[in-house]
């Protein structure tokens, strides 16, 4: 049958595919999160998390290693605390010698040349769970800031090359870049979760560190889920204030965000693929419905297609070493 434009002979053999793929996921792409306990030689699953541990540091470090190796630049750092060192002002977040800076400390020692980001928010350390300071129910901004900015230098002070306030408060960018400044940390760098949803896809995370809000929830500082220009408006602003790098999360549920941010800033964009999307995949995987890596990966194109420069997912290392 004569049919002078035939798309499939572009799908024809896997060399064709291989010629005119658009997108690629590289172990580049990726930042790993890890969960970091106290302890030796502990690794103790995340139940809602299939393959996901909470790691002492000396397995943590191990693990971080094989990361690099497979091509992995960066891992994301986040303490699972015993619930005796959690307070109101999250005052754990500035010790010296606390889990995280600890743990900073030995990656940096190990594996000098792998980037390390450190989450900057109140609620792994916080005894209500939130991510800013609780009075009278309400989630006081200004003087979150202060422990915020405290808490980034404390984890420079560490050797965290990258920043990354997590909290939603407003002004949060400026007051920890000034902080960092004054500190001497310049070229500590910023990677804002700018545009972070008030997002159902978060409760394994929060089982993994038992952070989950102890009274109310997260939506007067997280975005509401129906919102896509109020995105473009919190990245505007961080970018004002100095971030070095946006990010949007979670990333599945919002790939239209990613969209628009990629046409419009310049700025590179990191999304996260939350606890939720890795449990939910793994849980169908566990059943027969779905190839769990297979999905992740499709997923993870898809992101990396959207326009995200940077991928933070629990699947980096297995999606790096299968690459
Ligand atoms: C805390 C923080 C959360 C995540 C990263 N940093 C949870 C929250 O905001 O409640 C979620 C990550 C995930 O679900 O994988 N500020």
């Amino acid at each position: 049958m004569p049919l002078p434009i035939r798309p499939r002979r572009n799908r024809v053999s896997a060399a064709v595919r291989a010629l005119i793929r658009e997108t690629a996921l590289a172990p580049a792409d990726f930042i790993w999160p890890l969960f970091v306990v106290e302890g030796e030689g502990v690794r103790d699953p995340v139940a809602s998390m299939p393959g996901v541990d909470r790691l002492s540091r000396d397995l943590l470090v191990r693990e971080a290693k094989e990361a690099q190796a497979a091509g992995i630049p960066a891992v994301a750092l986040f303490p699972a605390l015993d619930g005796s060192l959690k307070d109101p002002l999250a005052k754990e977040s500035v010790n010296p010698d606390g889990l995280l800076q600890r743990t900073v400390r030995d990656l940096k020692d190990a594996a000098p040349e792998l980037a390390v980001v450190t989450d900057v928010a109140m609620d792994p350390y916080s005894s209500d769970g939130h991510d800013g300071i609780v009075r009278n129910g309400e989630i006081v901004n200004d003087e979150t800031l202060e422990i915020l900015a405290a808490m980034a230098v404390s984890q420079a002070e560490a050797g965290a090359d990258i920043v990354a306030p997590s909290d939603m408060m407003d002004g949060r960018v400026g007051a920890i870049r000034d902080a960092l400044d004054d500190a001497g940390f310049e070229n500590v760098g910023i990677l804002a979760y700018s545009a972070k949803y008030a997002s159902a896809f978060y409760g394994p995370f929060r089982d993994a560190l038992d952070s989950a809000p102890r009274g109310g929830d997260k939506k007067t500082y997280q975005m509401d889920p129906a919102n896509a220009r109020e995105a473009l408006r919190e990245v505007e602003l961080d970018v004002e204030e100095g971030a070095d790098m946006v990010m949007v999360k979670p990333a599945l549920a919002y790939l239209d965000v990613i969209a628009d941010l990629r046409s419009t800033v310049d700025v590179p964009i990191a999304a996260y693929q939350v606890s939720g999307e890795y449990a939910m995949v793994h849980a169908a995987g566990e059943r027969g419905w779905l190839d769990a890596t297979a999905t992740l990966t499709e997923m993870l194109i898809a992101i990396k297609r959207a326009g995200a420069d940077m991928i933070l997912s629990y699947a980096a290392k297995t999606v790096a070493q299968a690459s």
